[in-house]
C-alpha cells in the first residue's frame, strides 16, 4: 500500500512543503501537505464560532467538513489551491487566529483519526510525497523513504517571515519565532502521535542548504 510514498516529517516551518513540491514534481508524484487539514478543522471551528476547548464539538466539525485540495486555481504564489465546504480558504489558513488554534485542534485523537483515515485514502495508489508531523510514524509507517527535516527556530522564522513579507501582508518576527516555539513544543509532547522522527527515518538538518540541495540529496536516497 505505502509503495513509492516518500513520508517528510518535521517542526513547523522546516521546509517540508517547498521540499515535497519539489521532489513531487521531479519524481510526478502528487504532494499532500497533510498540515492543510488541520488547519482547514481549525479555521472551520474558528468561522462557527465553536470552543476550541470543546472536543466533542471539534470532533463533530472534523467529520463533517468537506474538504478539496487541487492545483492553484490562482496565480498568486500558492502552491495549491484548498477548499472548504467549497469556499477558497487557500491564504485563510495561514492567518494568526489558525496558527494560533491548529495544534490544539490536532492533538483530539478523534480529529487525528479521521484525517489520517482522509490521509490514507489519499496515499492509497502511492506515488505520493506525504508532509505533516506523523506521517513516518502513524500515516503511512512502511513507507519505503522516510524523511525527518530540521532548522533552528530561528531560520525557521526567517523563512516564514520572508514567505509572509514578500505577499505583502504585514508581518512581526518575533511574533512568528514565538508562534513556532509554542507550537513544537506543543506537538511534540501531545499524547496523540506526538511529532517524533522514524526510528528509521533519515534525518536531514536544512539549516545551512538550499531545497535544491535538500531534494539532490533525498533523490540519492532513492537511487
Ligand atoms: O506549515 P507549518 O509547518 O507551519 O505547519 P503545518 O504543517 O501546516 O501544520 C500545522 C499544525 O498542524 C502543526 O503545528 C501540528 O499541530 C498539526 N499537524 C499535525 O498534528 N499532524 C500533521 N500530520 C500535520 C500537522
Amino acid at each position: 500500500m505505502n509503495k513509492n510514498t516518500i513520508a517528510i516529517d518535521g517542526p513547523a516551518a522546516s521546509g517540508k512543503t517547498t521540499v515535497g513540491r519539489m521532489l513531487a514534481a521531479e519524481l510526478n508524484y502528487l504532494l499532500l501537505d497533510t498540515g492543510i487539514m488541520y488547519r482547514a478543522v481549525a479555521l472551520a471551528a474558528s468561522q462557527q464560532q465553536i470552543a476550541l476547548d470543546d472536543e466533542a464539538a471539534v470532533t463533530a466539525l472534523a467529520h463533517a467538513i468537506q474538504l478539496e485540495i487541487t492545483a492553484p486555481t490562482e496565480e498568486d504564489g500558492r502552491l495549491y489551491s484548498v477548499f472548504l465546504d467549497g469556499n477558497d480558504v487557500t491564504w485563510d489558513l495561514r492567518t494568526d487566529v489558525v496558527n494560533r488554534s491548529v495544534s490544539l485542534v490536532a492533538s483530539y485523537r478523534e480529529v487525528r483519526a479521521e484525517m489520517v483515515a482522509r490521509q490514507r485514502i489519499i496515499g492509497a495508489a502511492g506515488g505520493v510525497v506525504m508532509v505533516g508531523r506523523d506521517i513516518g510514524t502513524v500515516v503511512m509507517p512502511s513507507a519505503p523513504l522516510k524523511i525527518y527535516l530540521t532548522a533552528s527556530a530561528e531560520e525557521r522564522a526567517q523563512r516564514r517571515y520572508d514567505e509572509k513579507v514578500k505577499r505583502g501582508d504585514t508581518a512581526d518576527y518575533e511574533t512568528m519565532l514565538a508562534d513556532i516555539i509554542r507550537r513544537d513544543q506543543f506537538d511534540s509532547t501531545r499524547e496523540h502521535s506526538p511529532l517524533l522522527p522514524a526510528a528509521d527515518a533519515v534525518q536531514i538538518d536544512s539549516t545551512a542548504q538550499t531545497p535544491t540541495e535538500i531534494v539532490a540529496a533525498i533523490r540519492a536516497l532513492l537511487a
